[in-house]
């Protein structure tokens, strides 16, 4: 298949009151991140866009200058359980940390989503990066950065091994011979690890789709081995500079291949944020909009858990400080560090550029000119495709599916119309057997 003709994956990032933190504020903007209607529309949405994914996110802590919708927000399993009735097509995807739950539960949780939903769940693989977390469950701080990923590596062998427990046909239900279950194709895992010793088998059979889809976003040197190894799709973190983005999508295609698996079973969607105008002056204004709206105490608790480090103490317009590496999440530490040299920012600057989308990449204009840089980073192989984070909703996300999606479909770079029901067929992928 040559560049042109692959197509671009599109998730979309929910969070009930926008991805920009001053989104709710938005004349006609969704408030409220616990209105079931408003998400559930959402997911329509989605569907209407023929995107792959939907998906939720998760954090186990808050503060009370956070994102609003880190602050009050659904739990995300329960959430894609309710999404996979109101949905048919749409792949549901939702974080669930490695630090702070069970395999068995994580296994079996998948497992039963991935049933009801008729083959569209998949799980986000995070590690956790607060130490507020970590207080809400009997423990004073997080491990360090990268044994947490040597625990998420066994946790993760762990899930899929109780998921395999099962061969297709293990349940028989033949009513005439009386026979329910055929022994032979259920195995107990017997796992006796590091960090972990699980029996099992997990108590629910495997869904005729194979296993539950894994999602990675951890983007350190750990983080990167994780996806390469076990993940379906991959989420990452880019600051628009193109070199970095393609020295970041190589160097993870080229473990994936080390892991002796192909390029295109690890799609690689980077987040981006959107703002879409009638021209790109209007596009510009409702940025400005929006960042008008911020507040230092957002902007200071939000650049404070992305860098790792408490930076209340260095002054608003000095320079960004020079600081060690974070134990808390790597990918987007580096990656606002490394936007803040190149720009020669100074501290408020780098505040106004992480609140508007978390430290996620941010593009404004008009849907021709969205629609170009997203084909561009697509067909120069820096993407697969895009996690869409929307500043609003609906509106921002309505903009995106009516007027963004019909250019990208124009242009063949993205699908017209579903061709299958699952998770694992949108992304192309062969069920595991
Ligand atoms: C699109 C996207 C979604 C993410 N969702 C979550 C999430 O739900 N919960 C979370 O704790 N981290 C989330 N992250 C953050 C990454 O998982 C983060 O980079 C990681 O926790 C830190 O790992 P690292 O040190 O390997 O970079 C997300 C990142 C991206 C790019």
């Amino acid at each position: 298949m040559t560049a042109s003709k692959r197509q671009m994956h599109l998730g979309v990032f929910w969070l009930g009151t926008g991805n920009h933190t001053a989104g709710w504020r938005y004349p006609g903007a969704a408030t409220s991140n616990c209105d079931f209607s408003v998400i559930e529309a959402g997911a329509k949405t989605a569907e209407r866009g023929k995107f792959d994914l939907f998906f939720i996110s998760d954090g186990l802590s808050f503060d009370a200058g956070d994102h609003p919708s880190f602050v009050t927000r659904f739990e995300p399993t329960t959430l894609i359980a309710a999404l996979g009735v109101a949905t048919k097509h749409v792949g549901l995807g939702a974080t669930v940390s490695t630090s702070f739950s069970e395999p068995y539960t994580v296994a079996r949780t998948f497992a039963s989503l991935h049933h009801l939903s008729g083959g569209r769940a998949a799980w986000n693989i995070v590690t956790t990066s607060q130490d507020k977390a970590a207080q809400n469950f009997g423990k004073g701080q997080l491990a360090d950065h990268d044994q947490r990923y040597e625990v998420a590596n066994e946790f993760v062998d762990v899930v899929r091994g109780l998921w395999d427990c099962w061969d297709e046909g293990a349940v028989v239900r033949n009513r005439e011979t009386g026979q329910f279950l055929d022994p032979s194709k259920i195995r107990a895992l017997d796992h006796k690890g590091r960090f972990y010793q699980v029996k099992g088998p997990v108590n629910i059979e495997r869904s005729v789709h194979g296993r539950p889809l894994i999602i990675q976003a951890g983007g350190s040197p750990p983080g990167q081995d994780l996806s390469a190894r076990t993940a379906d799709l991959v989420f990452s973190v880019i600051n628009g500079d193109a070199a970095s983005a393609k020295t970041a999508y190589d160097s993870l295609k080229s473990r994936v291949i080390k892991h002796g698996r192909q390029p295109k079973d690890v799609p690689i969607l980077p987040g981006v944020m959107p703002i879409i105008g009638k021209t790109d002056a209007e596009a510009k204004a409702q940025l400005d909009k929006l960042q008008g709206w911020l507040s230092s105490t957002n902007a200071l608790t939000l650049v404070s858990h992305r860098i790792g480090h408490d930076i209340s103490a260095y002054p608003l317009d000095g320079p960004v400080p020079d600081l060690p590496l974070t134990k808390g999440g790597q990918a987007f530490s580096q990656t606002l560090l490394d936007l803040a040299r190149r720009e020669k920012m100074t501290l408020r600057d780098l505040y106004n550029v992480t609140a508007a989308a978390r430290g996620h990449w941010v593009i404004y204009g008009t849907p021709k000119r969205i629609a170009d840089i997203l084909e561009e980073w697509f067909v120069s192989e820096r993407a697969d495709g895009f996690v869409v984070m929307p500043a609003y909703f609906p509106g921002a996300f309505d903009d995106f599916v009516d007027l963004v999606v019909p250019e990208l479909q124009r242009r063949g770079v993205y699908r017209k119309a579903y061709t299958g029901t699952t998770l694992r067929e949108h992304l192309g992928h062969a069920v595991p057997r």
